[in-house]
């Protein structure tokens, strides 16, 4: 199937967010089209292990999830936000098992809830460790049945605009600027496509792939976040990157998650001598929020000179392949087994906690504009997410998103235009691979040397000057040259890159997940910060 040329709602990504959101567009009788860039089932969502949190148990309270929430949000979450969102996480729980999500249960049938960093009750619903996959597969096959079309290998380039156009002579009366369609590039064909629509949904997940070492899969290249800024939209609290505590360390560098239930379950962190350290650090010990525990990991590998410390799985008191298949595989396959010898770990970027801002609606600021999931930043998490919070944020603000945009499609007149196509540049992207490549890994190694657990302002300074260098040479190589896929990507990473550490050196403070030594106190006032991308 090939795209049509107009769509009521376009959204980018296929995760949590964007199917919700399509699924719930779509039942109420629009033309809903979801772009993702590499297969369907391609996305951060396929990858979490941990599961989503609610309040679903007698012992639990909607006050002790929202308390939590804010407790490990360290000062930075708007609390109306927090208590709207997680008070209508039962009810979305419920449609996904309506859908065919069989979370894990207890012999005598109750849901059987895991507990992670910074929860105080047993609130984590789970289907093994493989809860992501197993949601996203639900709605894959929901969204089938409802008729929205779904387009692999297509790459959002960038959002068209009333203001964009009006500068090439396209007449769009009213508002001052909002959505018009935007360009894809289909990777299969190697052509820009121009799709209009009078609505666009981002939900395109997080920007792991700026750090060298990451929980998150190769398309977390913060493309909505990218895209938003270049369309003039400010992007919020972009410092504050979550660094999961425990993935899988081996030789070779490449990293996998090892979940927090791990920890959940009893397990403890153990440095080279045998000995827990946790409790040195915080009351909660291994179940202190994800900002502690990374912390004092990263604080014990610099006090040892060690290169990982590790978790005491054979001291657990569970059938460990039978809870975490997924990770005992893995470990496993490095001849690491997790019931016989302790599990080595490293933290490694994992979660944005910032983003675009939005409201409960996931309108942003630019008319038609909706964004959904790790990409969008609405309160709930502040300086530092809870675990398992962020799964729950999707469903609850695609539903409500959804009802958003099916009002506002309602209140539109004329909602396509004769856009502008694509114009290529005529530089072959081939002359300049080794380039791009090598940009790449500068800029995945400086963000992990110089703007990762501890910063300081001039390790930020240092950062910021290579980035902006690395900028100035994929952005005029991207003018000039016929786009393809890496280039695009990397145009990403080092636009969000650049985001982050300006956001980053303005906080001069240390809260949540940005913890710098020339700042070490939190301040007393709590602002969010709100940064704009310098070039388009
Ligand atoms: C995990 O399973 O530890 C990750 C869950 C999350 O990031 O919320």
């Amino acid at each position: 199937m090939k795209p049509e040329s107009e769509y009521d709602l376009v959204i980018v990504g296929s995760g949590i967010a964007g199917l919700s959101f399509a699924l719930n567009v779509a039942k109420a009788g629009h033309r809903v089209a979801i772009f993702t860039k590499k297969d369907k089932a391609e996305s951060n969502t396929n990858y979490a292990q941990g599961g989503i949190a609610a309040v679903t148990s007698a012992g639990d309270d909607l006050d002790k999830h929202v308390e939590d929430t804010l407790e490990a949000g360290d000062g930075l979450c708007d609390p109306k936000v927090v208590r709207e969102i997680l008070k209508e996480g039962p009810d979305r729980i419920q449609d996904l098992i309506d859908l065919g999500v069989s979370f894990s249960s207890l012999d005598d049938g109750r849901i059987s809830l895991g507990k992670e960093g910074g929860h105080s009750k047993r609130r984590v619903l789970h289907v093994k460790d493989i809860t992501g996959k197993a949601i996203e597969d639900a709605l894959l096959a929901a969204i089938a049945n409802e008729g929205v079309h779904l387009f692999e290998h297509y790459f959002a380039i960038d959002l068209i605009t009333a203001k964009k156009v009006r500068k090439l002579g396209v007449q769009v009366e009213g508002v001052d600027d909002r959505v018009l369609g935007l360009y894809f590039y289909d990777g299969l064909e190697e052509q820009v496509k121009t799709i209009a629509s009078p609505a666009v949904l981002l939900a395109t997940g997080g920007a792991g792939q700026t750090y060298l070492y990451t929980t998150n899969p190769s398309i977390a290249t913060g493309d909505g976040i990218a895209i938003a800024s270049r369309a003039g939209l400010a992007s919020m609290n972009l410092e504050f990157i979550q660094f999961h505590p425990t993935t899988f360390h081996s030789q070779k560098g490449d990293r996998f998650l090892i979940t927090e239930a791990v920890r959940g379950e009893g397990a403890k962190l153990i440095d080279g001598k045998g000995r827990a350290f946790l409790k040195k650090y915080h009351p909660l010990a291994d179940l202190a929020p994800r900002d502690v525990v990374a912390r004092a990991i990263d604080r014990e590998m610099k006090r040892t000179g060690a290169p990982f410390v590790r978790l005491d799985t054979p001291s657990m008191d569970i059938d460990f392949p039978d809870r975490f298949p997924n990770v005992y595989k893995n470990c496993v396959n490095r001849g690491v087994n997790p019931s016989q010898m302790p599990v080595p770990v490293v933290p490694a970027a994992h979660y944005s906690c910032g983003g675009i801002p939005t409201e409960l609606d996931c309108s942003t600021e630019l008319d038609g504009l909706y964004a959904c999931g790790e990409v969008a930043c609405t309160g709930l998490h502040g300086a530092n997410r809870l675990a398992s919070n962020s799964l729950l944020e999707a469903v609850v603000l695609a539903y409500r998103g959804a009802e958003a945009v099916c009002q506002f499609l309602e209140n539109q007149k004329e909602k396509t235009f004769q856009l502008p196509e694509w114009v290529d540049g005529d530089v072959a992207a081939s002359d300049e691979r080794v380039v791009l490549s090598h940009n790449l890994d500068e800029l995945k190694r400086t963000m992990w040397d110089y703007v990762g657990i501890v910063r300081s302002t001039k390790r930020l300074e240092r950062a910021q000057t290579r980035i902006r260098n690395l900028g100035r040479e994929i952005n005029e190589y991207y003018w000039n040259a016929k786009v393809d896929l890496p280039l695009l990507e990397v145009r990403n990473l080092v636009c969000v890159s650049e985001l982050i550490v300006r956001s980053a050196l303005q906080r001069k403070e240390s809260r949540g997940l940005h913890y710098t030594l020339d700042y070490p106190d939190r301040s007393e006032i709590s602002e969010n910060i709100k940064v704009k991308t310098l070039a388009h």
